[in-house]
């Protein structure tokens, strides 16, 4: 295996959260006895894989806004030229064989097994990592509907390699569908938050929140299938609304939900795209979670931007669980920070930018 340098983008405050684990080393080392023309990589998060892999030229899904920008720095510090970046939900060129790190998102696996089995070669093999201790049935079951031959590699460092081969032509719906209380019909792809209901956090939000008078600039920030923008647009036709996530099924998903002339997307990891101080209104139900682990610097990143993009005057509502520890960061950069709202498990921060 080739020494490179491959990091984290962004860097994590918790220097103890890494860039890969055993069970990249495992694919790699095991996928380098099969023939290695014509390789897709998927859910490789900071391109780890991709760019050990470079010299077979790689095609790397891109689903992640945060993704791209790691492989893309990971590769260029490396110096490295051959990894071609694809979109998920483009069409894939044929593959002899595919590395795939399992998702925690089950849903997530699903999309990318329907994918996968029809981008890879009848007698092409698809290698899935996983930490031993990560490991579920649910992952069998799934394999089992899109590939005819399943097998598991020994352990290694508590990581496995499910091998799979023989894919199943299966014709599948990636979006599902559900009406909400209001008989109001959501659209999101397979892997996007909050799938089949409205999330009790946004809904808590929705129920509290004091929206600007007139004409206004908007941004849910973390949109997910887009419940919050598209309160927003509902409730003021006539704001400027922008959604943005990190994810490019989110965005997707949010392009099915919200839309009208006012109403921009934007598949991002932060808010580079707004300039400082056009807005009147940040909304989010941040991110805590990133696959295992636990990490609110996304979150703490959010409000930094918010405070950005914010006019003087300019409000940032933010609903979370209870017990997160927000209000110290909120204060970092916002003088009046209020908990607006409070019930048994959410809590809604009101931040207003005064100077
Ligand atoms: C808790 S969910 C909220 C989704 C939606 N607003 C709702 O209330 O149902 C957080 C969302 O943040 C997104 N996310 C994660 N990291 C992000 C980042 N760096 N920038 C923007 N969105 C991000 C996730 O993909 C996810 O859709």
């Amino acid at each position: 295996m080739s020494i490179l340098n491959i990091q984290r983008y962004p860097q994590a405050s918790d220097p103890s959260l890494k860039a890969w684990n055993a069970a990249d080393e495992l694919m790699i080392h095991v996928s380098r006895e099969y023939e290695l023309d014509n390789i897709i990589i998927i859910h490789d998060l900071f391109g780890y894989l991709s760019c050990q892999l470079n010299d077979h030229q790689p095609q790397t899904v891109i689903t992640f806004a945060s993704q791209q920008n790691a492989v893309q720095k990971n590769a260029e510090h490396n110096h490295l030229m051959n990894i071609k970046q694809q979109m998920l939900l483009d069409d894939l060129d044929t593959a002899k064989c595919a590395l795939l790190k399992i998702p925690k998102s089950l849903d997530l696996f699903r999309l990318y097994l329907s994918i996968l089995s029809r981008s890879i070669d009848k007698n092409g093999t698809l290698f899935c990592g996983f930490m031993t201790r990560n490991f579920t049935n649910g992952w069998i079951k799934i394999a089992e509907e899109y590939f005819s031959e399943i097998n598991q590699s020994k352990a290694h460092k508590k990581a496995r390699i499910m091998i799979l081969k023989g894919p199943k032509l299966k014709v599948e719906n990636l979006v599902q569908e559900y009406n909400d209380e209001n008989s109001q019909l959501w659209k999101q792809y397979l892997g996007v938050f909050s799938a089949g209901r409205i999330d009790y956090a946004s809904q808590f939000l929705m129920d509290n929140i004091i929206l600007p008078e007139g004409k206004f600039v908007a941004v849910d920030v973390g949109s997910g299938n887009g419940v919050l923008g598209k309160f927003i647009h509902n409730n003021a036709p006539e704001a400027e609304v922008h959604l943005t996530d990190d994810n490019l099924l989110a965005v997707r998903s949010c392009e099915m939900n919200v839309f009208g002339s006012n109403v921009k997307h934007h598949f991002s990891r932060n808010l580079d795209f707004l300039s400082d101080g056009p807005c009147d209104l940040v909304v989010s139900n941040p991110p805590f979670h990133f696959e295992y682990e636990i990490n609110m610097d996304v979150a703490f990143q959010i409000f930094e931007d918010a405070f950005r993009v914010l006019k003087k005057g300019g409000d940032l509502w933010v609903v979370a669980n209870n017990n997160l520890p927000y209000k110290p960061e909120l204060l970092k950069h916002f003088h009046k920070c209020e908990v607006f709202a409070q019930n048994n498990k959410f809590i809604i921060y009101r931040c207003r930018k005064l100077n």
